[in-house]
């Protein structure tokens, strides 16, 4: 399963970037609402690509099919190999045809049932983004979406790669990676908790204090 960052914040960018583990960003408009206003959207969105270098959605806030392909077609002026988001309504399935028509990728965004999936995939979503948190957070369990979904692609061969968003902890990765999703795109925070585990850090102090002992033994010795 890849990995995504979801974020527009340059510096968590910056910084999970380097680690090389993941292969793309998602940006959605309340996470571009969190930064600096006075920061230039598209700038900010063409850094982002350049320090990640691999899939970067950028959705549209239209919702009207001819002003979402409208804004495709502007996105694509600056960032030609951009996964244009497009919200899961009907208008939006419209404009994913249209814009499959023309090779361009798509990632279906607001997914929150299989159905919705299924007609994203019939519409040519190259990508299908389930929320997963967000389905949690009505007491719904968001993850059995992704399961439904990776058993209706596995039993007819569909297309569409399964995004798992809304990621809220290390435990919805974990999950998502066994579910089947092909990406799971994370916030900065579950991200980096997910490489954490005590025993790492414990294990490691432990082997640098072995090494100093026994380095100074061997000075004494020598
Ligand atoms: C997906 O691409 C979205 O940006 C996303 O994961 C939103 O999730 P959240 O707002 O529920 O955290």
């Amino acid at each position: 399963m890849e990995l995504y960052l979801d974020s527009a914040n340059l510096n968590e960018i910056r910084e999970v970037a380097a680690l090389g583990i993941i292969s793309g960003v998602t940006t959605n408009p309340s996470l571009i609402a969190k930064e600096d206003p006075t920061v230039d959207v598209k700038e900010r969105i063409k850094e982002i690509h350049t320090l990640v270098g691999g899939h970067t959605s950028v959705e549209v806030v239209s919702t009207d099919t001819a002003g979402m392909l409208k804004e495709a077609e502007e996105i694509l002026k600056w960032l030609p190999n951009a996964t244009i988001k497009i919200p899961m309504i009907p208008t939006g399935l419209a404009a994913v045809k249209e814009l499959t028509r023309q090779n361009i990728p798509t990632n279906v965004t607001l997914s929150f049932s299989a159905t919705q999936a299924l007609a994203a995939n019939n519409a040519g979503a190259t990508y299908v983004s389930v929320f997963v948190g967000r389905l949690d957070d009505i007491g719904y369990d968001g993850m059995s979406v992704v399961r439904d979904v990776r058993a209706i692609w596995d039993m007819q061969g569909l297309p569409s790669l399964i995004l798992a968003a809304s990621i809220r902890h290390p435990i919805h990765i974990l999950e998502a990676a066994k579910a089947g999703a092909d990406i799971s795109t994370c916030p900065y925070k579950p991200l980096m908790q997910s490489l954490k585990n005590p025993l790492t850090d414990a294990g490691l102090k432990a082997f640098l204090a072995d090494y100093e002992k026994w380095k100074k033994e061997v000075e004494k010795v020598g």
